[in-house]
Order: structure tokens, then C-alpha cells, then sequence
């Protein structure tokens, strides 16, 4: 029998993977308030596109108990992670298991350092978007890496989800990073699926550039030609995804920019390196946030 699923964060991806893995495990998602109504009035999530369908989940609003020897899935933002590891923290017990999957660097050493135990760190290409409360769109079955975590994987499998064990998860978070530095923000910036970013194979290159020579000093190696085929293929795989970072800018939400690329400029000045094009990047969206996000909260009027 499984452990019970508990997911800390139901937005486009929380929901998603709460919605499958409801097929291996019971699964309670942690939801705002209008998503959390939907979802109970339509009897669970529902999922468009692959694998359509209503699947039953329990729904709740505040964080509350923990199911005994739940399987907590952090889903949330990576800047929402410390206080939604906070709110976690006293909760947990030594049957619970953290599994966290947000993008960008440093996140396990974050949970552990909050939650001073060890967690999971798995890092997923699956591909979702929220179309309205209760409703996800699944846009791609991508793979998740898991470190040697037989249970995880276990239940990934039985939920019919692509899952690989592997030795070095780091190196996945650095190939996602790369990943998330090409699509996001240029997505974000020019308001285009992922696919239709296929023709800037050249901005690509010089990101991964810059990116590889950072790796390089931070002590992983990610070869800048396999790595830019990696990002240009990810483009093919979630070619009709509206990437996380696309979808913040058009609901006015903050993005995961610090994340991200500004992770990477960080990164790049702590070793004395220059990384024009991550820093632009990073300017640009953080420019488009600042507009986008005062602009719905109505405090600038364009004409
Ligand atoms: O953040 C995202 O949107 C996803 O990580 C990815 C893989 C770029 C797909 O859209």
C-alpha cells in the first residue's frame, strides 16, 4: 500500500502530478481557495489534453495535519519555498517523506537547512498550465529524475509517469537550469509557446555559453553543444506549453527570474565572470514584472 500523497502547492504542476498520482496513492492537494471549490464541485482535477479526464483528489485550504507517513510533494514557487517549508516544518514527523521539485539552484539546501532533515530532490520536465480553477492542461509527458529513492520511483511508475533513477541529480538540476534560462524569460519577453522559440538556436548558444563557464567554475560539467541540443529539443518536447515563467507575466503573478537566470548572474559575479546575456534577460524580465504585476494591480494607467 502506498504512502498517502500530501501536495504543498496546487498550480499548473502540483495539480498535475496530484491528478496522477491519485491512479497509485490517496491525494490531498494544498489549494487556494477558488481552485480548491472547483475541484469539489467537479468531484477532482480536471485534466485536458493528455490523459483527459477527472481525477479524485481531497482538496483543502490551509495546511493543517498531515496525513500519517504522507509523501509531501513541494510544488510551490521556488520564492515561495522557504515560507511554505516554514509553515511545513512543525507538521512533519519522522514518518513523512519531503520530496521537492521547483526550478533553479540551491533548492535542496534550502529545504534541508529549514527543515533540518533530509529531503528528496527530483527534477521534472513534465508540462502543465492552469486553464481555470479545477482545470489543468497536461501538454507533456516529460521525464522526472529521481535520486536513489526506489518508493518515489515507485510511485511515479505505478502513476504512468516517466521516471529514471540517477546517480548525480545535480547534473539534471543543472541541465533543467539551462532549460529553464533559454525558454522561460524568451518565452516571457516575446509571449510564445516553447516551440515557437525553435528559430533562436543562436540566443541559445549564447546562453549556454555563458551558462557552461559558470558550471565549469561551480564544478559541473555541462558541454555546451549536447546541452544546447538538450534546450532545442525540450523546445520540440513542450512545444505547445506557455512556459511557467510566460504564464506568471500574463496573470501578473512575480516570476522565478531570480531563480533562474539571476542565480546564474549571481553565480557568474561571485567567480568574476561576464554574462551579458543572462543579465539582459534578467533586466528585461524583471522591467516586464514590475510593469506587468503594477499594472494589474492598477496603479499605472497606459494609454
Ligand atoms: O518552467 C517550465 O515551464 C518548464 O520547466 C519547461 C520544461 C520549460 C516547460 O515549459
Amino acid at each position: 500500500m502506498s504512502r498517502p500523497v500530501y501536495v504543498f502547492g496546487a498550480g499548473a504542476l502540483g495539480s498535475l502530478l496530484g491528478a496522477l498520482l491519485s491512479r497509485a496513492a490517496p491525494v490531498e492537494l494544498l489549494a487556494r481557495p477558488d481552485h480548491a471549490a472547483a475541484i469539489r464541485r467537479q468531484g477532482g482535477v480536471r485534466v485536458s489534453m493528455t490523459r483527459p479526464g477527472i481525477y479524485p483528489v481531497q482538496v483543502r485550504e490551509s495546511v493543517g495535519t498531515l496525513p500519517e507517513a504522507a509523501l509531501v510533494l513541494m510544488t510551490v514557487k521556488a520564492f515561495d519555498l522557504e515560507s511554505a517549508l516554514q509553515a511545513l516544518a512543525p507538521r512533519l514527523d519522522a514518518s513523512h517523506l519531503v520530496v521537492v521539485l521547483q526550478n533553479g539552484l540551491g533548492i535542496r539546501s534550502l529545504a534541508e537547512r529549514v527543515l533540518g532533515r533530509s529531503v528528496v530532490r527530483a527534477v521534472t520536465f513534465m508540462a502543465a498550465s492552469q486553464e481555470a480553477p479545477g482545470r489543468v492542461a497536461f501538454n507533456a509527458a516529460g521525464k522526472t529524475y529521481l535520486p536513489a529513492n526506489g518508493e518515489v520511483l515507485e510511485l511515479w511508475r505505478r502513476s504512468d509517469m516517466p521516471a529514471v533513477q540517477v546517480d548525480d541529480i545535480e547534473t539534471y538540476v543543472w541541465r533543467k537550469l539551462a532549460i529553464n534560462a533559454v525558454i522561460n524569460p524568451l518565452s516571457a519577453l516575446l509571449h510564445v509557446t516553447n516551440g515557437e522559440l525553435a528559430p533562436l538556436q543562436r540566443v541559445a548558444e549564447r546562453l549556454v555559453q555563458e551558462l557552461a563557464e559558470v558550471a565549469r567554475r561551480e564544478g559541473q560539467s555541462l558541454e555546451a553543444r549536447e546541452t544546447v541540443a538538450k534546450v532545442l529539443s525540450s523546445m520540440q518536447q513542450t512545444s505547445l506549453n506557455c512556459s511557467s515563467m510566460l504564464q506568471d507575466v500574463r496573470a501578473g503573478r512575480r516570476t522565478e527570474i531570480d531563480w533562474i537566470n539571476g542565480a546564474i548572474v549571481r553565480l557568474a559575479q561571485k567567480h568574476a565572470l561576464a554574462v551579458p546575456a543572462h543579465t539582459q534577460l534578467l533586466d528585461l524580465v524583471r522591467f516586464v514584472e514590475r510593469n506587468v504585476r503594477s499594472h494589474a494591480r492598477g496603479s499605472r494607467v497606459l494609454s
